[in-house]
């Protein structure tokens, strides 16, 4: 059995194709059934759902084999026990930083300043601005980081952007890009071995349709 762990949304849905392309098909819809263990169309394939931040989690003690999650996830985790072949382009982001429209962030990041960030990706942040110099005061927090500028409990965010439509909306401005971001495939390390022909199987249909560069 081949158990690959997929967080529900957006890296579900991107999934679907790489998985057709290795002719896995997922039998129900994660949207409509409360499943958290759903078969396929493989009798030795299954999808298991996890939280998003799980899936390094899942793949590293071993409750998946295989798994796909984004590059900031599992720079947060460590990456340590995983196997990371594949970049798969998908669900491609930003991290960045973001401050409110009135806040001097030029003044603020002076080498040798201290600046209040919140965010939820505390070592990305962490390494960021020590090569800035900037002494950082972390507000750990695990979602709606945009508030954080607006209430006063931060000076700045370390988030994820897409098209900015959520910093546009709480008047929040993108100050610098950190890393660009995309999901990839994660794979544990002993079922490498030990189921090395289904896995490799997997692997190489994954990367034969990985979407193409789009910049
Ligand atoms: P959790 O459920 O653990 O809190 P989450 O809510 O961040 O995680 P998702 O929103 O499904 O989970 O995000 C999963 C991954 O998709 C992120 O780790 C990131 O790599 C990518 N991602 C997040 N937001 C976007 C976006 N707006 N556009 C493209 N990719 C994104
Ligand atoms: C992500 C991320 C940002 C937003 C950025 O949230 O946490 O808030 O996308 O995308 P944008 O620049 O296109 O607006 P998501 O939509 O996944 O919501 P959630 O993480 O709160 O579920």
């Amino acid at each position: 059995m081949i158990t690959l762990a997929l967080s529900k949304g957006r890296i579900f849905d991107e999934t679907l194709p790489l998985l057709a392309a290795a002719g896995i098909e997922v039998l129900e819809d994660p949207e409509k059934s409360r499943k958290l263990i759903l078969p396929t169309n493989q009798p030795n394939v299954r999808v298991v759902l996890v939280r998003a931040t799980d899936v390094p989690t899942y793949v590293e003690y071993g409750g998946a084999d295989i798994g796909v999650t984004g590059k900031d996830t599992l720079i947060e985790h460590g990456g340590q026990g995983l196997y990371q072949p594949l970049d798969l382009r998908i669900a491609q982001c930003r991290v960045s930083v973001a401050v409110r429209s009135d806040f001097d962030y030029a003044q603020a990041v002076r080498k040798g300043s201290r600046l209040k960030v919140a965010t939820k990706y505390t070592s990305i942040a962490r390494d960021f601005f020590a090569t800035k110099g900037v002494h950082v005061d972390m507000v750990k927090l695990y979602g709606s980081m945009e508030l954080a500028p607006l209430t006063g409990l931060a000076d700045a965010i370390v988030d994820l952007v897409s098209t900015g439509n959520t910093l546009r909306a709480n008047h929040l401005v993108e100050v610098e890009r950190i890393m660009d971001i995309s999901s990839h495939l994660v794979v544990n390390q002993a079922a490498l071995k030990l189921k090395q022909a289904p896995l490799r199987r997997i692997i190489d249909a994954f990367a034969s349709a990985i979407p193409p560069e789009n910049n």
